[in-house]
């Protein structure tokens, strides 16, 4: 939304999460294996900054954004919110972060409680949290009802009175009631119409203007987060396969994954249009509960090699801030890619380059672009 910055404060860090669910079988519940669905994903999130989240369905952006907000009890792994780890909190002190990092879900439908009036619905978190009286509490949900462009009036209404559009206007407002620092919004404009989907982007655009907000923007395709996103991380498996800053994504897509979820991006310049080729990926995202071996993306890579079976590819660092893991890389010139290979990172260090560095360390330009998607051997 805002420009890249590069000044702003880590807000929310993450290294090496992982969340397994267990399957159990039989009357003693043994636990016979597990889904993969988040499986050693680091990135950072700095004050202001939106994140965009990308991947097919099934490949665990939701359960994710679970675990960063705790809804979710991480496998493995640090959760750094303003400092503190918390990934092993209890509910106890989990309660006064709730209030500071806040959900918005895919389904305005399925997330409002129908029996009850609106108002109550956004009012709710500052009940539950013991903030101000009844009638601050009622003063704030009326400008909470204007602040995402609602009348007061809609107070007593239900849920069912209201449009797509409008009800996910109620959960942004409840999701802003304790005037939280980070929300994962999980795709926030997928179940509305495409009519509104812009409407609605903005309004989360200004929210965050206004209010100093840090977002995790869940998405299935580049589509959507392109004009909200500072920077964009393309999810696999549970895998962060590249993170990159917005534009130079989509310019220059490094893993193959990127490249077939950007096809189907439409553009509007018809040029461009007619040079890029539509991707078409064979089969559905694999089972997490037996992931491919070495790159789990291999079985539908059109440029996978024998390496690809057997070798998980590192997260590594192709300056400006582009990390992609593939053995591979698109869009790498040679002089890059050299560079890459003489410095080889361990999976450890490359993971760590995903989080922040001393601005010493941080974006010491070597890429050029070449613009070829020929990949490199
Ligand atoms: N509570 C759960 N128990 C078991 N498996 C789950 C649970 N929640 C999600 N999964 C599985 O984890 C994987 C990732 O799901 P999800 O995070 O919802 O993906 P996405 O949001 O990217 O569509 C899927 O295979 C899904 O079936
Ligand atoms: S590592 Fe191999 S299989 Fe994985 S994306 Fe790169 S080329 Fe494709
Ligand atoms: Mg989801």
């Amino acid at each position: 939304m805002n420009e890249f910055e590069t000044d702003g404060q880590p807000l929310l860090e993450i290294r090496h999460v992982k969340k397994y669910f267990p399957i159990r079988k039989g009357v003693l519940q043994r636990e016979v294996a597990r889904v993969h669905a988040v499986d050693d994903v680091s990135f950072m999130v700095r004050e202001g900054e939106t994140l965009g989240l990308v991947g097919e369905s099934g490949c665990g952006k939701s359960t994710l954004g679970r675990t960063i907000v705790r809804l979710l009890e991480p496998t493995a792994g640090e959760i750094r919110f303003e400092g503190q780890d918390i990934a092993d909190y209890g509910a106890r002190r989990l309660r006064p972060l709730r209030r500071r990092m806040q959900m918005v879900f895919q389904d305005p439908y399925a997330s409002l409680n129908p029996r009850k009036r609106v108002g109550t619905i956004i009012g709710d978190p500052m009940r539950i949290h013991k903030t101000g009286d009844k009638r601050s509490r009622h003063a704030r949900v009326q400008e909470l009802l204007e602040t995402v462009g609602l009348s007061p009036e809609h107070y007593n209404r239900f849920p069912h009175e209201f449009s797509g559009g409008q009800r996910q206007r109620i959960g942004i407002a409840r999701a802003l009631a304790l005037r939280p620092k980070l929300i994962i919004a999980d795709e926030p404009v997928s179940a509305l119409d495409v009519s509104i989907q812009s409407q609605m982007l903005n309004l989360l655009e200004d929210l965050q203007n206004e209010f100093k907000l840090t977002y995790v923007f869940i998405a299935h395709d580049l589509g959507v987060v392109r004009h909200v996103s500072d920077r964009i991380a393309v999810m696999y498996l549970g895998k962060i396969v590249e993170l990159s800053p917005a534009e130079e994504l989509y310019r220059r897509p490094i893993m193959p994954y990127t490249e077939a979820l950007l096809s189907a991006v439409p553009i509007p310049d018809p040029d461009l249009a007619e040079a890029r080729e539509r991707i078409v990926l064979q089969g559905d995202v694999p089972s997490p509960i037996n992931p491919p071996s070495g790159c789990r993306f291999h079985p539908r890579c059109r440029y996978a090699t024998e390496v690809c079976k057997k070798v998980e590819p590192p997260l590594v660092d192709y300056g400006d801030a582009h990390l992609a893991a593939c053995h591979h890389p698109l869009n790498v010139d040679e002089a890059t890619l050299a560079q890459v290979r003489a410095a080889p990172e361990t999976p450890e260090e490359a993971d760590e380059s995903a989080l922040p560095r001393d601005s010493s360390g941080l974006s010491e330009p070597i890429a050029g672009e070449t613009g070829s998607a020929k990949p490199n051997p």
